[in-house]
C-alpha cells in the first residue's frame, strides 16, 4: 500500500470506530479481514495510525474546535501537531487509492491549528471535559500522571495456570521463543511481556497453561483466596476470566460455582475451562440466577462481585471507550453494583468472605459503594489487605491498608478496586 493508500484506510476506520461506536481492535481485524492485499507491514502502520489519533484524540478534538473546524474523521486523522499541511496536500491527492483532495475548508482549518502550549487538561489528558471532574476526584494531585499513564499502551500480562505449569516453567518457554517476558511485579502468577504477541497462535495458550489477564484483574481474583475444597461462587462470571483464576486457587478440589445474567458471555466459558483442565467448576444457565440465589443462600466459603462498572480503569486498553462515557449513565450502574452486593451478601454463610472488584478508577463505584454497603450491613467488616491475601502477596505497595486501589500511574497496572469482607462467623 502507498501511504496515501495507508492515510485512506486509517480515516475509514477511524470514521468507522466514531460513527459505529465500535471497538477500536474489532474494527481493525474486520478492515484487515476484508482488505487481504494489505500485507504485515500495512497492517502494522494502519494500526499504528488509528492509535496515534485515538490517544491523542483531546488534544485533535481541541485543536479542531480552537481552529473552528469540524470534527470529522478525516480531520481528526491529519490534525497532528507535527506533520505540515503540505504533507496532508501531497498526500491527499485524489487519486485511485488516495484520500479525495482537502477542500479549502480542511486546508484552512488545518492552517490555523494553535499550538500546544495552551491546550487544557482534559484534551492533554485526551478524556472528554464533562469526565475531567470524575478523574480528579479520583486522582486528586496525580491526576495528570494518572491521565497521561491511562492513555499510554497497556503491556500484555498473563496469568500462569498452576493446574498445568510454574511460573519459571513458562517463563522460561516464552524466552526460548525469542519473547521477552519477565515476572509481573506484584500477582504470584503474573508474566508481562511489553510487546505484543499474537497468542492464538502459541502453544502455551492453547494448552492452556497460560491466559491473558491483567495483572490487576489477577490481584483482585486472588483476593477472594479461595482454597481447596472450598464452596466458591464468581456471581458475575461473564467469560470466566476469574473463574479460571479460581479453580486453579483451588486446586480443582471442591466446589466452584460459575453464573451470571448474560448467557452470551457465559456460553464462552465451557472451552476455556476445559482448556485450562478445570474439573471442579459448574456453570450455570444465565436464566436459572433467581433460583441460584434462592438455593446456595448462606452456602459460599466465598462470593467474588466482579460486578459491571464504567471500566474507566481500562481506558488504556480501549482509547476510544472515553470518549462513549456518559456520565449521566452513572447512576444505573451504581444502582446495580449496590444490588449485586445485596445479592452477593446472601450467599456468603457466617465467617465466609465477599470480595467486591471494579476496573473503575472512580470513587463512586469503589470507596463510596463500600462505605454504603457496610453502613447497612454491620454483619461484614473489612479485612486488611495484608491478611486478606493469605500469606501470597507480601508486596507493602499493596498489602497495607483494606482497601486495594490500583492505577496505571503508580501500579503500571489497570485501575483497578478490590476489597475483602468477613461475614461475622
Ligand atoms: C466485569 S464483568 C465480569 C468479568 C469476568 N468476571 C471476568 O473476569 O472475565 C461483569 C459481569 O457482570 C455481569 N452482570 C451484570 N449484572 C448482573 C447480575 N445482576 N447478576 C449476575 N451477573 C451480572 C455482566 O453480564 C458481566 O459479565
Amino acid at each position: 500500500m502507498t501511504p496515501a493508500a495507508r492515510l485512506a484506510a486509517s480515516i475509514e476506520i477511524v470514521g468507522t470506530i466514531l460513527e459505529r461506536a465500535a471497538a477500536a481492535d474489532r474494527v481493525l481485524a474486520e478492515w484487515q479481514k476484508h482488505n487481504r492485499y494489505a500485507g504485515a507491514k500495512d497492517r502494522r502502520a494502519v494500526a499504528d495510525q488509528v492509535y496515534a489519533v485515538l490517544r491523542d484524540q483531546g488534544m485533535r478534538r481541541w485543536r479542531l474546535q480552537a481552529a473552528g473546524a469540524e470534527l470529522t474523521p478525516r480531520l481528526l486523522v491529519m490534525a497532528d501537531a507535527s506533520t505540515p499541511l503540505a504533507e496532508w496536500q501531497r498526500l491527499c491527492d485524489g487519486g485511485r487509492y488516495a484520500p479525495p483532495a482537502l477542500s479549502e475548508d480542511e486546508a484552512a482549518a488545518l492552517a490555523r491549528l494553535p499550538s500546544d502550549e495552551d491546550a487544557p487538561l482534559w484534551a492533554r489528558g485526551n478524556l472528554p471535559e464533562a469526565v475531567l471532574p470524575l478523574a480528579e476526584a479520583a486522582f486528586g494531585a496525580d491526576t495528570d500522571m494518572e491521565l497521561a499513564a491511562l492513555n499510554g499502551r497497556a503491556p500484555l500480562d498473563l496469568r500462569v495456570n498452576l493446574l498445568k505449569a510454574t511460573r519459571d516453567h513458562v517463563l522460561e518457554q516464552l524466552r526460548g521463543e525469542g519473547i521477552t517476558a519477565a515476572p509481573a511485579p506484584f500477582s504470584p502468577l503474573g508474566i508481562r511481556i511489553p510487546e505484543k504477541v499474537r497468542l492464538e497462535q502459541n502453544s502455551l495458550y492453547r494448552d492452556g497453561l497460560i491466559e491473558p489477564q491483567d495483572e490487576a484483574a489477577q490481584l483482585a481474583g486472588l483476593l477472594a483466596d479461595a482454597r481447596a475444597g472450598q464452596c466458591v461462587i464468581d456471581l458475575c462470571a461473564g467469560a470466566g476470566g476469574k473463574t479460571l483464576l479460581l479453580a486453579a486457587a483451588m486446586r480443582n478440589q471442591g466446589e466452584l460455582h460459575a453464573i451470571d445474567n448474560d448467557p452470551r458471555r457465559l456460553a464462552r466459558l465451557p472451552v476455556r475451562l476445559a482448556r485450562a483442565g478445570v474439573r471442579n467448576a459448574t456453570v450455570h444457565a444465565a436464566d436459572d440466577l433467581p433460583r441460584f440465589l434462592q438455593d446456595m443462600e448462606g452456602k459460599a466459603d466465598c462470593v467474588l462481585l466482579d460486578v459491571p462498572c464504567t471500566g474507566s480503569g481500562t481506558w488504556r486498553r480501549n482509547p476510544e471507550a472515553r470518549w462513549r462515557y456518559d456520565p449521566a449513565g452513572l447512576d444505573e450502574v451504581l444502582r446495580r453494583q449496590a444490588g449485586l452486593l445485596e445479592d452477593g451478601a446472601r450467599l456468603v454463610k457466617p465467617g465466609g468472605r465477599l470480595v467486591y472488584a471494579t476496573c473503575s478508577v472512580l470513587p463512586a463505584e469503589n470507596g463510596d459503594q463500600i462505605g454504603r454497603f457496610l453502613g447497612h450491613h454491620g454483619e461484614f467488616t473489612e479485612v486488611p489487605l495484608a491478611e486478606a491475601w493469605g500469606g501470597a502477596i507480601t508486596d507493602p505497595r499493596i498489602s497495607s491498608g483494606r482497601r486495594l486501589s490500583l492505577t496505571p500511574y503508580r501500579h503500571g497496572t489497570d485501575g483497578f478496586f478490590a476489597v475483602a469482607l468477613r461475614r461475622a462467623g
